[in-house]
């Protein structure tokens, strides 16, 4: 049964994934579309509820983002988000001006209680505000809502033709009761009934694939990360030894990582798992090379080698099922749906590969291209896959090649992987793990003069990353505390062989990036 719908349309913004996110958070099944999407096409879906997003523009610019004004006469409810309220104004008859005073950061506004948006919120709170234009009138039917100091239409709305405006950005956290704005919103407002969970998502899944899948064979390659994971997760529980799964362990990942994928996969789930060891193929390949991009690339092409053969080797007459996830498919600030149709592109980590030619399978499949990564995660741990896997920080598609500088040798492996290996340890004895999106050890290729005893030592330099950040595109240095770098110093010197000094990276990104290479 397919769920209600409200749809997020997108006019650019910075946070338009966040209000999907939140919307779905309320319960509520949400898809972003492009502004241009045609109202034959909003139609045909029947959506609940429309919101429209910000947008870096002002409405006055004739190649900012406009919309058709009979979207307002569709009868169903919209909220305008910033640019979003502002182009709601503008497009049934208001003004918008620029601001005298520029909005940012977080204001005070002063609420109407009457208004079904803002019911159950104080008068008085707090919300994000960001903005270089406002609404100084209204279109014709409209009234205020809220106002802050220096802008009189913070919130403004015609309830007879349920539209209704906030010029803050109420999906943000900054936003004190934004969650409850939106949540106003698509129940007092739109009516939905909340039929988006995950129980009901696993369930309606699983009966999809069978039906999809029938009693054909499905082939899925697995790295390890949430994606593929919680992909091969469901396949299972729809169709069993149906599924093969292919593994290939190029020998870069993390200490015992490989080892615990397999097992995890064949002792917790009814599948064929394959696991393809290919580290001294890798190896081979990677020796005396020590420029990153040539690294990188080698180690993409004899994965995908590995693979292709793998796959040719188990047959095509079955599907194809990669872990594609819904914000791999948007193309951000556009709205476009990136990959649509395209099933002969596979996902790999950030890149999208052609699968060669020869390669045809009855079809793809996708089970989890409609959700958020945190979406994905809830999933994965209903279906029951270990903690470590569903909350696995990010690690990239060429594992520990881009975080051992220089050439990339069997003993440089090892002596890096013993060290992140102690390094996550102490992170996760120490409480912090959850305060950091990542932390790893990086071998930087550097041997250095230390004292072991009364002797003089020439080893290896390990330096540690740790960083905060909500979007991977910037992040911060994590401040962790002196003392629990104090025991990972001690604990890498004394526990790694060769290993006699290490360094903290306190680079931000930009300029640093989070990996080395
Ligand atoms: P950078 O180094 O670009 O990293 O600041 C940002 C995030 O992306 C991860 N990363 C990768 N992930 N394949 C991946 O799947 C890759 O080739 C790759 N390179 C970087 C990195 O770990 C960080 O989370």
């Amino acid at each position: 049964m397919a769920n209600q719908l409200c749809i997020v349309l997108d006019f650019g913004g910075q946070y338009n994934q966040l209000i999907a996110r939140r919307v779905r958070e309320c319960g509520v099944y949400c898809e972003i579309k492009n502004y241009k999407t045609p109202i034959e096409e909003i139609k045909a879906l029947s959506p609940a509820g429309i919101i429209f997003t910000g947008g870096p523009n002002s409405v006055y610019d004739e190649s900012s983002p406009h919309i058709y004004k009979e979207i307002f006469d569709l009868g169903i409810p919209i909220l305008g988000i910033c640019y979003g309220c502002q182009l709601m104004a503008y497009t049934l008859g208001g003004t918008v001006e620029s601001c005298e005073k520029s909005e940012y950061g977080k204001i005070e506004i002063t609420s109407s209680s009457n208004s079904l948006l803002f019911s159950d919120i104080p008068e008085k709170s707090i919300v994000w505000m960001s903005h270089t234009d406002f609404v100084s009138q209204l279109p014709e039917g409209f009234n205020v809502t809220a106002r802050s100091a220096d802008c009189p239409c913070a919130a403004f709305e015609c309830p007879d033709k349920k539209l209704y405006a906030v010029q803050f950005h109420p999906e943000v956290t900054h936003s004190e009761f934004g969650k409850q704005i939106l949540h106003n919103f698509v129940y007092k407002v739109c009516g939905f009934t909340g039929d988006w969970k995950m129980d009901d998502f696993i369930e309606n899944t699983v009966t999809d694939l069978r039906r999809q899948i029938g009693d054909k064979k499905v082939i899925l390659g697995l790295s390890g990360g949430v994606d593929s994971s919680v992909a091969a997760g469901l396949l299972s529980r729809a169709v069993g030894k149906q599924l093969t799964c292919v593994f290939v362990d190029q020998g870069l990942m993390r200490k015992d990582e490989g080892d615990f994928v397999e097992e995890t996969f064949t002792k917790l789930f009814d599948m064929n798992f394959i696991r393809v060891n290919c580290k001294e193929k890798f190896l081979s390949a990677l020796k005396g090379v020590t420029d990153p991009e040539q690294k990188r690339k080698i180690i993409g092409t004899e994965f995908y080698s590995v693979f292709w053969d793998k796959i040719r080797e188990q047959g095509t007459d079955g599907f194809f099922a990669q872990g594609t996830i819904y914000p791999d498919r948007i193309e951000s600030g556009k709205g476009n749906e990136a990959g649509k149709g395209s099933t002969a592109v596979i996902k790999t980590h950030h890149n999208m590969v052609e699968m060669p030619a020869d390669i045809q399978f009855a079809g793809t499949i996708e089970p989890l291209k409609d959700l958020f990564k945190d979406e994905v995660r809830a999933v994965g741990e209903k279906l029951g896959i270990p903690h470590d896997l569903v909350w696995r920080q990010p690690f990239p598609g060429p594992g520990l090649g881009v975080r051992i500088l220089g050439e990339i040798t069997e003993e440089k492996i090892k002596v890096l992987q013993e060290a992140d290996a102690v390094f996550r340890d102490e992170i996760r004895k120490s409480g912090i793990e959850d305060q950091l999106k990542q932390f790893f050890a990086v071998l930087p290729d550097v041997r250095t003069v230390g004292v072991m005893g009364d002797h003089r030592t020439y080893d290896h330099l390990i330096a540690i990353r740790a960083i905060t950040t909500d979007d991977f595109m910037t992040a911060d240095w994590a401040r962790i505390p002196y003392d629990v770098l104090a025991r990972v110093s001690n604990r890498l010197t004394n526990e790694v062989e060769h290993v006699n000094r290490v360094v903290y990276d306190i680079t931000s990104k930009p300029p640093g990036t989070v990996e080395w290479e």
